[in-house]
């Protein structure tokens, strides 16, 4: 336990990152994110199958306090950036959230209409998997999609690079909870 804190608070030096000393790193994280990146927390998102560069350049919003919610400035002033890539690294590998199947047929194609018209997928990838920067979606906590979708929308969350908050300016609650289920239906 000494030599995790220390190995956690000393790695200065940036290497490529690491998934097995990610996974030690994580253990910080398991409480509300789960043991496998598949949080058991309402609106505490899964983290597991997120892009690498997602998961960290979300770390360094929430280390610089351009993004605040959950605790989550706190933990994060708490990592170096390997800590960080390696982090990231390690919930990039496990295996995805598992698809919720109780969803509203009606809402789930109707979420999926919308987010053609919407071009979601050009960002979030065909399955809305993710990608480089862009956080996946598929099999993602309702609470915390819908949340996030209006943080976006009304500027509480300000991204990094304006595009999200474009995409969400014109959406309606209505709109967002229809694109919810349906995200948390895809695997
Ligand atoms: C006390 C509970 C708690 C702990 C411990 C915790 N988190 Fe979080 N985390 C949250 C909550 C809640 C959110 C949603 C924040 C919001 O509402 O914006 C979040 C959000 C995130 C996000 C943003 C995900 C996304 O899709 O944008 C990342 C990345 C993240 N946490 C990583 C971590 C890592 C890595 C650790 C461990 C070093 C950790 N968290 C520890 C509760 C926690
Ligand atoms: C131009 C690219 C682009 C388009 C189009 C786009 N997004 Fe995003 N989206 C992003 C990026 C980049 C982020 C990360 C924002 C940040 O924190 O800087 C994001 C974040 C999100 C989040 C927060 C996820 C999380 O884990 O924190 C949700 C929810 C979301 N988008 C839903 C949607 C929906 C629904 C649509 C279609 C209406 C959409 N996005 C269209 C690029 C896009």
């Amino acid at each position: 336990m000494a030599f995790f804190f220390l190995a956690l608070t000393t790695s200065y030096a940036t290497a490529a990152p690491d998934a097995v000393a990610g996974q030690a790193k994580a253990q910080l994280c398991a409480a509300c994110h789960g043991e496998n990146g598949v949080s058991a927390i309402p609106g505490t998102p899964h983290l597991a199958a997120q892009p690498q560069l997602s998961i960290f350049y979300q770390l360094l919003q929430f280390r610089d306090q351009r993004r605040k919610g959950g605790g989550m400035e706190a933990i994060a002033a708490t990592l170096s950036e390997q800590d960080m890539r390696d982090i990231a690294a390690h919930y990039a590998k496990l295996p995805a959230p598992p698809a919720h199947a109780g969803g509203d047929a009606a809402q789930i194609t109707r979420g999926q209409q919308i987010a053609q018209q919407q071009y979601c997928s050009s960002c979030h990838g065909a399955q809305l998997q993710g990608q480089k920067h862009v956080p996946r979606l598929s099999g993602q906590s309702s609470e915390y999609f819908i949340a996030q979708l209006r943080n976006l929308r009304s500027g509480v969350r300000a991204d990094m690079d304006g595009t999200m908050a474009s995409a969400a300016r014109s959406l309606t609650d209505e709109e967002i909870e229809a694109m919810a289920v349906y995200a948390r239906s895809l695997p």
